[in-house]
């Protein structure tokens, strides 16, 4: 892997070695202007080892056939939505996705209640088109049109919540695969290997609903919720090592028990009730996702590493379970106070945490 220079590398930056080695161990056709074929694309995302021994680290972490899904739509005409609720690795998935098959995913758009259609379109380079007029120079080409004219991938970022009407300026894009500009009368038309990766959170399903002409351009892949316990503690573990290095933190990687308690908190506060459904719980408001146990594990090593003795232990995870949980002061404080009476402070391995947490909140 490359030293990074900068606080986050681009995945084709970060991975530059691995998707190196699959190009030359690629024998499978490839589709118009894709660095690699879909089955290595595959792999790229699930991870694997290839013929000369180059071991290629799993990104996304979940079911095969959702991935290959997934780069089968992009092979064809249609582009790809991929939908869930927050922290299933959309973003994620979009960002790698377009890493392997176009070895750029920064031709990005993101999707704000304030998005304008130039952001998607093209916008105009104000000093040129005043001194010489509309033309081709003065035009300032969008991420999109960027991926039209090399022929790559485009992302949009939380599609639905760019209003409704700038979506829809998606749709001569997805379906003639054409631009107009009508200011210079012609038009942009896309050469192969152009296509579109949209992300939209669940949660904000009908903020701006899609409309039906733009949805049918798009084949949905849903990103669930990791499965099990086992699945989301591999997940947490892996990419709060990864990120623990990235941010050359001095700790050791999360010890397992650890992310398992953290993981354990998050699915039983998220579903209801606890694993062995004897107690139900109140739901906090938060999401509770995959991303914010990250997160809480994450931190957690950096007050280890420079607050405590190098490992993460209850101590440190409080502090960041505290914050993940209670979001909101009132209801959200009275879930986390029956939690830790009803469930933590009954797990007889699990008292250190509960003093830690009570030391925190003496409520
Ligand atoms: N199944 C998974 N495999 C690998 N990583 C995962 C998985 N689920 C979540 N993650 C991790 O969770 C983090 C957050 O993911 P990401 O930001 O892509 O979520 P998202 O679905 O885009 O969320 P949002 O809806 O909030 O935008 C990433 O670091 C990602 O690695
Ligand atoms: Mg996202």
């Amino acid at each position: 892997m490359t030293t990074p220079t900068v606080l986050r590398p681009s995945a084709e930056t970060q991975y530059a070695d691995e998707l190196v080695a699959l190009a030359a161990t690629d024998d499978k056709p490839r589709p118009p202007q894709w660095k690699l074929s879909p089955q290595a694309v595959v792999r790229y995302v699930l991870g694997g080892t290839l013929s000369d021994g180059t071991v290629i680290t799993p990104k996304y972490v979940g079911e095969r056939r959702l991935v290959e899904v997934a780069v089968g739509t992009l092979v064809t005409d249609r582009a790809l939505l991929l939908v869930g609720v927050p922290g299933t690795a959309k973003s994620w998935l979009s960002e790698h996705l377009a890493a392997a098959i176009s070895g750029n995913s920064t031709l990005i758009v993101q999707g704000t209640a304030g998005t304008s259609e130039e952001a998607v379109r093209y916008g105009w380079n104000y000093a040129r088109l005043i001194s010489e007029g509309p033309s081709e120079a003065a035009l300032v080409p969008s991420p999109v049109l960027r991926a039209m004219q090399t022929g790559a991938v485009a992302r949009v970022e939380e599609l639905t919540r760019m209003p409704a009407e700038v979506q829809d300026s998606l749709i001569t894009i997805l379906s003639e695969k054409a631009l107009p500009v009508p200011e210079l009368n012609l038009q942009f038309q896309a050469i192969p290997g152009f296509t579109l990766i949209g992300t939209a959170n669940d949660r904000d399903r009908g903020v701006n609903q899609m409309s039906s002409a733009l949805a049918r351009r798009f084949n949905t892949v849903v990103l669930p919720p990791p499965a099990t316990e086992d699945a989301e503690v591999e997940i947490v573990s892996q990419r709060a090592a990864q990120l623990g290095r990235a941010l050359e933190l001095p700790s050791e990687p999360p010890a397992l028990d650890e992310v398992r308690r953290v993981v354990r908190i998050f699915r039983e506060l998220r579903g209801g009730s606890t694993v062995d459904g004897r107690t139900q719980l109140k739901k906090p408001s938060g999401s509770l996702s995959t991303a914010e146990a990250i997160s809480v594990v994450t931190s957690g090593m950096a007050l280890a590493a420079h607050f405590g003795d190098g490992s993460l232990g209850a101590d440190e995870l409080a502090a960041g379970l505290l914050g993940a949980v209670i979001k909101d002061r009132v209801s959200d404080t009275a879930a986390w106070q029956e939690y830790l009476e009803a469930v933590v402070k009954e797990r007889k391995e699990w008292r250190d945490l509960y003093r830690a947490c009570r030391e925190l909140d003496p409520a």
